[in-house]
């Protein structure tokens, strides 16, 4: 008890501090230039707080950051070390089983010319033009190089992507979430756990508490609830599936989950650690006040639900070029338009999608949960597959069909957004005073809500 107060007060305090202003309510009525540079203020901080000696890097993390490693090793480094890390050589000296701090310091040690022996020559180079990213990521996969990599980043079996949850119109114009009701959000409640029926996931219900992100990825192996063992920490992607967008502040359902801040910091972890933005000192959280998504320094503190599946995360997609202008997403059974058009204002943007002539198909403009099922956390800049998706606006953000509720609406908004049937005055001020909508920004994976005559770029999108 004592210990998650301390978390929160702490958790208060950093959120204080990087946002740099006193309340949630001042954040709210700053000007909207003024808050998209707090999206990127957020990633500064994690660039300066004081960085602690880090803990082990649990084992769900080693499956991205080895899957990357394996392949950056067979390409740069198998030549003289062998296939499988081996040394098979002896001129060169087995790497496999190193812990990977060990593989981190000798190459850093071998860049800086510190490490000088009479072979050392060999390693100069090589070492100099390796990033400290592509680094930490072949040191993890030294240290694991027997891990499955494969089970451990399969899709989950049986898999549908949850719809944002908003069932208003937000606007005359065709095409926003309420137009297109695929597979409305259906969570069934276990005692203390709770089974989502599109995504396949369960979920711990109550907020495990503050923690930093290694803690919490511990907390959730040690779990032992709802007679299961094997508890993780969500990825980023399975925990906005849990984002409910119909309601703000928390943009959940509370009748499920319970323990979530309603106001002030209340960002839930989610995974992979890194990389975002080539910074391995930083993970992904959820932002319940209004579902947004953000990266933040791994040594913060945050809350935490825990998940689990029976096969496979949500977390890398499975693409296919069609080769006609269309890819095609095995995860969620999305095609999606291969290149991007710029400049549209958010009523521009669904106006785009619903004209858009490709393929045969009959296209929309994505919700902010099927936008971010497209992209690739274990990627940065840009945070998608770049030999699929070949043209990418890596400067803005791309609009999603889905409107911010949080603003203006407060609980008003939230408040008969809950209720399904229409109220004509609810929706008229609805409509009023919802002039926002979520874009992401698919450069680095994170998402904010805009002004709707902000002018982004689109990516459109179509069922199979
Ligand atoms: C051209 C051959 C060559 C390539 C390619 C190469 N290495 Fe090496 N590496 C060596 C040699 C030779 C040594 C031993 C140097 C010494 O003892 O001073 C070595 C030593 C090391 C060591 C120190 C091992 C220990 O236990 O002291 C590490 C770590 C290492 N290499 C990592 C890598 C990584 C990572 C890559 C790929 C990015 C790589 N090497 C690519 C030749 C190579």
């Amino acid at each position: 008890m004592k210990k998650a107060l301390i978390a929160t007060s702490i958790a208060a305090l950093a959120f204080g501090s990087y946002m740099a202003i006193g309340s949630y309510e001042q954040f709210k009525n700053m000007k909207e230039d003024k808050r998209v540079m707090l999206f990127f203020m957020e990633k500064a901080f994690m660039d300066t707080v004081a960085i602690e000696p880090q803990l082990e890097p649990p084992h769900w993390q080693d499956g991205i950051a080895a899957m990357h490693g394996e392949k950056i090793y067979q390409a740069q480094c198998a030549a003289c070390h062998g296939t499988k890390g081996w040394g098979d050589n002896p001129m060169f000296p087995r790497l496999k089983g190193q812990p990977y701090q060990y593989t981190i310091n000798q190459v850093k040690s071998f860049a800086s010319g510190h490490r000088n022996g009479a072979n050392a020559i060999m390693m100069k180079e090589i070492a100099a033009n390796l990033n400290e990213h592509d680094l930490y990521n072949v040191a993890i996969y030294l240290e694991h190089a027997d891990l499955d990599i494969a089970s451990m980043t399969a899709p989950i079996k049986g898999f549908k992507l949850p719809d944002s949850g908003q069932l208003q119109n937000a606007t005359e114009t065709f095409g926003e979430d309420s137009d297109y009701i695929k597979h409305p959000r259906s969570i069934s409640v276990k005692g203390q756990v709770a089974v989502d029926n599109n995504t396949q996931l369960m979920w711990t219900r109550e907020n495990q508490g503050g923690m930093r992100l290694s803690e919490a990825a511990m907390h959730c192996g040690d779990l032992s609830t709802g007679g299961y063992n094997d508890w993780r920490l969500p990825t980023i992607k399975e925990l906005q599936t849990i984002a409910d967008y119909k309601n703000s502040k928390p943009a959940a359902d509370t009748n499920i989950f319970t323990g979530i801040p309603v106001m002030g910091p209340a960002g839930f972890w989610g995974t992979p650690v890194q990389p975002i933005d080539n910074n391995t000192n930083s993970g992904w959280h959820v932002g319940f006040p209004d579902g947004h998504v953000m990266g933040y320094s791994n040594d913060g503190y945050k809350n935490v639900f825990c998940t689990r599946s029976e096969s496979g995360q949500y977390l890398i997609p499975q693409l296919s070029d069609n080769q006609n202008g269309t890819v095609t997403d095995d995860v969620t059974g999305l095609i999606w338009q291969q290149a991007t058009t710029n400049n549209h204002t958010w009523e521009g943007a669904l106006q785009q999608c619903n004209s858009l002539d490709l393929a045969g198909k009959k296209w929309r403009l994505p919700s902010y949960p099927e936008l971010i099922s497209v992209l690739d956390y274990t990627r940065t800049r840009p945070a998608i597959d770049t030999s699929i998706f070949t043209e990418n606006d890596t400067t803005g953000f791309y609009w999603t069909s889905t409107s911010d509720v949080i603003d203006g609406t407060n609980s008003l908004g939230a408040l008969f957004m809950a209720e399904p049937e229409r109220n004509e005055t609810a929706q008229e001020s609805f409509k009023i005073s919802n002039n926002r909508a979520w874009g992401v920004s698919v450069d680095e994976g994170g998402a904010w809500r805009f002004k709707k005559d902000s002018e982004y770029s689109v990516r459109c999108v179509a069922d199979e």
